[in-house]
């Protein structure tokens, strides 16, 4: 098998930035995806549907001539967010879910939740108006350990809103151990998980190899290789609640190389082609449209796309750098050998 050909695939996580990055940025997933999840942790943060409506304009006066990229948005979760807000993002056609950040636990993220149980009524009128609530998995207290901290989020904190809002839908966002795994199988539809391209290709030590690598550094940080080969099998074995969603998370590279360095890997460059990389690994691409393309509209009970892609078996290099407005983004394996090339793209 030299060629491959699937529906066109979306990205149910991605960070576009804003003006003056955005405009450099949103032609990568435009060229790559239909429709993409937009993350609300701008400064300041996208709270209500003006604030998203806005946001939604701005990403489609960015958009190449003639592009279809379709931006689904969401909003983000404070404590401040009030029962008014859940209903008009209901009411709005370009609103999915709602995006919770526990306080602190990652960039952007200082407007975040800080009592989930203070988010309950929230949570009930989500429940109530099919909102779908995206969850940042990582446990916010300092003294857990960096690496079990979203596991210690699955017991304190996700399972016991599974309990209370059974029918809520939610999306477990970019999980990264076995442990997610785990809970994301055992549960019913109404939870998902997003697995980024990132987290399938490396693991912990990628961190540190030969020195300390920025570039590798993303929240939740990548785990032991026991965890990657778990989201592996989770991704290749077709069963539906768990799908694509890259995290491409854009930082400059001063800010990604500097004494105190910015969490988010870049991927939306290629990101298909990594996602094909990862199903290289494990030699079987049956799953692959299924993972890309089917998984995630069926779960967030949106049309499956019309448009077909094309990827083919053959090598290419990816750029070392990518011009960000003032500075220079560093993809995700910049400069190295994928295998796996999108040629074709309706
Ligand atoms: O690595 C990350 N970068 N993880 C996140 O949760 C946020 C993201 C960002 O916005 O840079
Ligand atoms: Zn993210």
């Amino acid at each position: 098998m030299d060629t491959l050909s699937i529906i066109k695939p979306d990205d149910w996580h991605l960070h576009l930035r804003d003006s003056p990055y955005l405009q450099k940025i949103l032609v990568h997933s435009a060229n790559q995806f239909a429709r993409a999840i937009i993350m609300p942790n701008l400064t300041p943060p996208v709270r209500n549907s003006n604030d998203a409506e806005s946001y939604r304009q701005r990403i489609l006066s960015a958009l190449p001539q003639g592009s279809n990229f379709q931006p689904l948005m969401t909003l983000y979760l404070t404590d401040n967010t009030s029962l008014d807000d859940i209903h008009q993002a209901a009411e709005s056609n370009s609103i999915v879910g709602l995006k919770l950040y526990p306080a602190g636990a990652t960039t952007n993220s200082d407007a975040g939740v800080t009592d989930l149980k203070k988010m309950y009524p929230v949570f009930d009128a989500m429940q109530q108006r099919n909102l779908v609530l995206q969850v940042h998995g990582e446990s916010n207290k300092k003294e857990v350990d960096i690496f079990d901290r979203e596991k210690v989020f699955i017991e304190d904190s996700l399972d016991p809103v599974r309990r209370q809002f059974p029918e809520l839908r939610i999306v477990f966002e970019h999980i990264t151990t076995a442990d997610a795994v785990d809970y994301v199988s055992s549960e019913n539809s109404h939870l998902a998980a997003t697995i980024t391209p990132h987290h399938l290709l490396i693991n912990r030590n990628d961190l540190f190899t030969g020195g300390i690598r920025p570039h590798h550094y993303c929240l939740p940080v990548a785990k032991r290789e026991q965890h990657r080969l778990a989201l592996i099998t989770a991704a290749t074995k077709g069963k539906a609640n768990f799908f694509a969603g890259t995290d491409s998370a854009p930082h400059a590279r001063n800010k990604k190389e500097s004494s105190c360095g910015c969490a988010g890997i870049y991927s939306a460059f290629s990101a298909i082609e990594l996602y094909a990389e990862a199903f290289e690994i494990s030699q079987n691409f049956s799953n692959f449209e299924a993972f890309m393309s089917l998984n995630g509209p069926t779960f967030y009970q949106l049309p499956v796309n019309q448009d077909k892609i094309t990827i083919q078996k053959s090598c290419w290099t990816l750029p070392t750098t990518l011009n960000y407005v003032d500075d220079e983004l560093i993809p995700f394996k910049a400069g190295q050998t994928l295998q796996w090339r999108l040629i074709e793209n309706a």
